[in-house]
């Protein structure tokens, strides 16, 4: 009676940790920290709620599908800016189309891209393991057969572009990249990017980028795909870039992104997103163009989460593996077994954290390379974060 392809998804890590966590809860009195929702809790710009309220008389009105020519300005003159691309590489009206948050984008990616048959066989979705569920759920509903492509300390934390067989890639469709990595922080190079992009043109798959996290960084900002498009000669084929204020201005509840890039795949986008998407709400998109425009928000929220980083340095080095993330807000540990780690630390320390298999496949070896691991979001002021992390090496040491 109902899409099969549906049912067969169970992969939300969510629904996992309620059903381990859930039935035995913390024996202590601790107040709760929870690090396991990667969410983030500074402010947004005040500019925000105050251009939302100016541009109240907007809300009886559809907005364009595509974004307004101010917002989609906004965000082409943006990527110009942090990624040095040469003028006109990248306009609003060709290459870029307002999104509710890269989720939405990065999941209609999907069903843009994938055909029913590549080259007379099962189409390949390609996604690092470790992996964002929207990519595996969007490869699962357009037909395609998820294919993760294991991500561990070996690999520096990205697939091996190397390691992936021809006949795979023959069959590819399309290929999740994020880069700073969700869960380990890892930053693909520019010359990571400029392979990635060289595959997607030789075997003629779409290369999605989620740069999500591309603006929390701890010291050299993240190249992103369109530069390394602009380094191999400013063609923009096969290529799209999917970028959030979520987490760049705090605001991930305002729903509000956009994706960029090779301008046929856009309009393609454009047309799906026509009948299965959601228009940005103009006083929406008003608030947004500011946002893209201001970079001071952007440098004052990085300095925060340096911040939080120090203080893990401080709790943290020398133990669970831990190293600082050249990238995003997200610590990925060591703790041998994640599972039982997270289960110890709820059950005694009032720390919620999420085991890092619940976001990765075992693989073919019978591995998860999530197992060993579980993710920590450092997303609370300093005091919460000390506090958590101290409770934390207490308790697993
Ligand atoms: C890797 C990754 N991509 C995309 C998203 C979606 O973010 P948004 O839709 O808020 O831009 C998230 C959210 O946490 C994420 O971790």
């Amino acid at each position: 009676m109902v899409n099969p392809r549906l049912l067969r998804i169970d992969d939300n890590p969510w629904a996992r940790l309620r059903a381990l966590l859930d039935g035995a809860p913390p024996r202590t009195n601790l107040p709760h920290v929870l690090m396991s929702l990667g969410e983030p809790q500074h402010d947004p710009p005040p500019i925000m709620a105050r251009l939302i309220a100016e541009s109240a008389k907007l809300w009886n009105r559809y907005p364009p599908m595509q974004g307004t020519p101010a917002y989609r300005t906004a965000c082409a003159e943006w990527l110009t800016r942090r990624y040095r691309l040469p003028a006109g590489l990248v306009t609003g009206e060709r290459n870029v189309l307002s999104l509710n948050g890269t989720k939405e984008g990065l999941f209609l990616a999907a069903a843009m891209a994938v055909p029913q048959e590549k080259r007379g066989k099962e189409p390949a979705v390609l996604m690092p393991n470790p992996y964002y569920l929207v990519y595996n759920g969007a490869a699962q509903m357009a037909g395609a057969e998820p294919v993760f492509l294991d991500a561990t300390a070996r690999t520096g934390f990205l697939p091996d572009l190397d390691a992936i067989p021809d006949a795979v890639l023959a069959r590819t469709a399309l290929f999740y990249l994020c880069s700073p990595a969700n869960p380990q922080g890892a930053i693909a190079s520019l010359d990571y990017l400029k392979q990635a992009i060289r595959l997607a043109r030789a075997h003629d798959f779409v290369l999605a980028l989620d740069e999500c996290y591309c603006e929390v960084y701890d010291k050299e900002a993240p190249p992103g795909a369109l530069e390394a498009c602009a380094a191999l000669g400013g063609d923009l084929t096969n290529v799209l870039v999917f970028h959030s204020l979520s987490k760049r201005s705090s605001a991930a509840g305002l729903r509000c992104g956009f994706v960029a890039g090779d301008a046929k795949l856009i309009e393609l986008l454009n047309t799906l997103r026509s009948y299965g998407g959601a228009q940005v709400p103009l006083p929406i998109q008003e608030a947004a163009t500011a946002l893209w425009r201001d970079e001071a928000h952007v440098d004052e929220n990085r300095a925060l989460y340096r911040r939080k980083f120090d203080v893990a340095e401080r709790v943290l080095k020398g133990r669970f593996g831990f190293y600082r993330p050249p990238g995003g807000f997200l610590l990925w540990l060591d703790v041998g077994d994640g599972e039982e780690a997270a289960r110890t630390l709820w059950r005694e320390a009032a720390v919620r954290t999420l085991p890092g298999a619940y976001i990765a496949r075992t693989n073919a070896r019978g591995e998860n390379p999530g197992q060993r691991y579980i993710r920590i979001a450092l997303v609370h002021d300093d005091a919460t974060i000390e506090a958590g992390l101290t409770r934390l090496a207490q308790v697993l040491a």
